[in-house]
């Protein structure tokens, strides 16, 4: 339920009554809790316009406030703010309806639209490496967000297996294979022996400038022996997407090869569209006020990063018919991707009207501030930091005597994976993010751990009630009130997440939900001695969606729940 524009619809039909012709500004939440729980701000703003005064607006709209159903008490604060209160019975008949529904009566898209999210992006040449998992927990999070929604999400692994350094690789491939036995696990080690190999021996060398041609000519013994490659190099990728939880399949690679046969085309139309210019022998789009262009084609024939984004961005647009291309990719490439829009629009690749969006995000870096290395300085890979975070989360978990070993090398993913991407997805994106095992791993705070717990705390409550929930939610005090209303904020938070592809705005609830519950139930025993039925059925159906709602949330990030913890 849209708790905002309920509100809004009240103020509404106010200004209507009132005979104020302008639309009211939205609601926002009450900063203190004697500001009630909405506030209406928008009375100054309409002074000028009315030629009143703005108390005497606001006087005039709280007379046509209708009190008989969310709101139950309004008051005029200041020079002319409306504090707004809910009215409790409403609050908790919405409550009732959240929890009959499956998806906590949260409203499908009314018109839903098709989303390429465009994520992950890993080189096949390399090893996956930790500034892959940012883009791809995030994307994937997004990609969750908007199915959940009700758009048409389309997810598009971008992978870059195109370029020069295949030639030496697959030779190289071809002279290790023998007995096809390559298994390419340490990817970053396979480049290395190949450039060396590439480095010491003329034949060698040789042999890997005619590949690359002959890959591009499309040899059949060389591309066998890429596609080999690509396909190893792709399986490793997908044994990280499994162990995070993480919903990309093969399905949705649609990698850079995939328009070379669109790239004079690409070429061709930029020079129809007349915004190609020749410099110093390459293809280029320039822009005003700027020195640097696009290159889009060399001197020597070859195409770059940017003219395959260009025909991605097509293909997306007019084949794929997507009206919003989101990109989680990090931040060091915003002028690539500010480039390519332009020209993307300019060229008419792109309609006006479809939204192309980088969303960007910044760099991992270790405790002391510094980019995210190996003790060495080589870089993390991916499968290491996660294998680490399922050991290190075994350490947390308590009274093991009660699990068998599998049970709890089970937890442990759980509880692992989710320390690492809750950590990801709960600060800014756009921020640069400190990795700190101590932290994420921690009970406290604003981590997974936290959520797992009060998520499993309520379970381990309807194990010991153990019977049917009968009766109504009643809001009685204080918490029981704001627990309430804050279950009831959990759609607006969903999709102003999902304007802002910010995820952090999820966890922030999510956190302050969790908080609430915890202060609600200390202060409010549901099962002890002396709590009348009455009272025990409301608050355990308040609990019941506190718990469905963590689900909810964590679910959309890819964590996974545990009853017990
Ligand atoms: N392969 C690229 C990298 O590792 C990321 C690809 C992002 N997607 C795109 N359409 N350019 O930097």
């Amino acid at each position: 339920m849209k708790l905002k524009s309920q509100i809004n619809d009240v103020l509404k039909d106010a200004f209507k009554k009132a005979g104020i012709e302008q639309e009211p500004l939205s609601v926002t939440e009450a900063t203190k809790a004697e500001f009630g729980d909405y506030q209406f701000n928008g009375a100054m703003a309409l002074a000028k316009a009315l030629g009143k005064n703005p108390r005497q607006i606001a006087t005039d709209i709280l007379g046509h406030l209708d009190f008989s159903g969310v709101l139950t008490k309004a008051e005029i604060a200041g020079p002319g703010f409306i504090n707004l209160w809910l009215n409790p019975l409403w609050v908790a008949s919405q409550c009732e309806a959240a929890l009959s529904s499956e998806r906590l009566n949260i409203a499908t898209r009314e018109n839903p639209i098709k989303v390429v999210v465009d994520y992950s992006g890993p080189n096949m040449a390399k090893q996956m490496h930790v500034g892959h998992l940012r883009s791809t927990i995030i994307g994937d999070t997004l990609a969750n967000l908007l199915t959940f929604l009700g758009d048409d999400v389309i997810r598009q692994n971008h992978i870059g297996d195109w370029g020069t350094q295949f030639g030496m690789l697959i030779a190289y491939l071809e002279m290790k294979d023998e007995d096809g036995s390559v298994s390419l696990k340490d990817l970053e080690q396979f480049y290395k022996d190949a450039k060396a190999e590439f480095d010491a021996s003329e034949t060698f060398a040789d042999k890997a400038r005619e590949y690359v041609v002959k890959i591009q000519s499309g040899d059949a013994h060389c591309l066998t022996l890429w596609q080999k490659f690509i396909d190893i190099s792709l399986g490793h990728c997908e044994e990280v997407y499994e162990k995070l939880n993480v919903n990309l399949t093969r399905d949705d690679v649609r990698s850079e090869s995939f328009y070379n046969d669109d790239l004079a085309n690409v070429v061709s139309d930029l020079d129809k569209a007349g915004i190609l210019e020749e410099s110093k022998g390459a293809k280029c789009v320039f822009f005003e006020g700027e020195e640097i262009p696009v290159i889009i084609q060399k001197g020597d024939g070859g195409y770059l990063y940017a003219t395959t984004d260009l025909a991605a961005l097509r293909y997306r647009a007019q084949t794929l018919e997507a009206k919003r291309i989101s990109y989680v990719v990090d931040a060091r490439q915003a002028g690539h991707f500010k480039q390519v829009f332009k020209v993307a629009k300019d060229a008419g690749f792109v309609p006006d009207d479809v939204k192309l969006e980088h969303i960007a995000f910044g760099t991992m870096m270790d405790k002391g501030g510094k980019p995210f290395k190996t003790r060495d300085g080589g870089t993390v890979k991916l499968i290491d930091l996660l294998d680490e975070a399922v050991i290190k989360a075994k350490e947390t978990i308590n009274n093991k005597e009660e699990y068998t070993d599998e049970q709890i090398t089970d937890l442990a993913k759980i509880i692992g994976i989710g320390a690492v991407k809750y950590a990801d997805l709960s600060i800014n994106r756009e921020s640069n993010y400190i990795f700190n095992w101590d932290k994420m791993l921690s009970f406290e705070g604003n981590t997974s751990l936290y959520m797992q717990y009060g998520y499993a705390r309520i379970q381990s409550i309807f194990r010991k009630h153990n019977a049917e929930i009968s009766g109504d939610i009643i809001l009685e005090d204080d918490l029981e009130r704001r627990l309430a209303t804050m279950l009831l904020r959990f759609e607006d938070v969903l999709n102003r997440a999902a304007i802002d592809a910010s995820p952090n705005q999820i966890t922030t609830y999510l956190y302050e939900l969790a908080s609430i519950f915890m202060r609600f139930y200390e202060h409010n025993p549901i099962l002890k001695e002396g709590v009348d039925e009455k009272t025990k059925m409301s608050r355990l159906k308040l609990a019941d969606l506190t718990a469905k709602t963590i689900k909810q949330g964590l679910d959309i990030l890819g964590i996974q729940v545990v009853d017990k913890l």
